[in-house]
């Protein structure tokens, strides 16, 4: 049976601190800009110690939060409960996530891409799992570059392109 875990307890436990950190210099705006507006059923991949939880609008019926690390994912569980939506947090990989094909409204990819070993395969499966009208939202630090400056942090929502 093919693994759907990525163990990195190190990493589990500098995010799970750094990601507060970040909030406080500005993120948690970046996170609240990025789900709101959203309805229907969401997927969350990525979702870590589930900072964007809070920010879902009560027009969310649903979220289905994925995430490979396993003391991520405890935390994520924890941060559900204080949610306005409904958050289920399960385990799963961005190249094979445990959704059917057209099963959701919207797709929430916080800075994860880097974070994945063949981001193509995670993006051409996170189109799968999205309704022909569903959307990708989008947060990341681009790499640096003469267009992007460095490490600049791009915050999109837009209909994920089909072709
Ligand atoms: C920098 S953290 C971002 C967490 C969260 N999205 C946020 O906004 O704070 C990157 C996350 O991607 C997860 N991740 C790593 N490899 C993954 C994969 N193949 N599929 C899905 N998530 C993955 C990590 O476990 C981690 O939770």
């Amino acid at each position: 049976m093919p693994t759907t875990e990525v163990s990195h307890p190190l990493f589990a436990r500098f995010y799970t601190w750094f990601s507060h950190v970040l909030d406080r210099h500005g993120i948690i705006g970046q996170r609240a800009a990025l789900v709101s507006g959203l309805s229907g059923r969401v997927i969350e991949v990525g979702a870590g110690n589930g900072l964007n939880f809070i920010h879902y609008p009560p027009s969310v019926a649903g979220v289905l939060a994925v995430e490979p690390e396993p003391r991520l994912r405890a935390t994520a569980r924890q941060a559900a409960r204080g949610a306005r939506a409904r958050i289920e947090v399960v385990g799963g990989l961005a190249e094979r996530l445990p959704a059917a094909d057209g099963e959701f409204d919207a797709a929430v990819v916080s800075f994860v891409l880097c974070s994945l070993p063949d981001p193509v395969a995670g993006l051409r499966e996170i189109r799968r799992v999205l309704a022909p009208a569903g959307g990708c939202g989008s947060s990341n630090t681009s790499a640096p570059g003469p267009r992007a400056g460095p490490g600049r942090r791009t915050c999109s929502t837009r209909p994920c392109g089909r072709d």
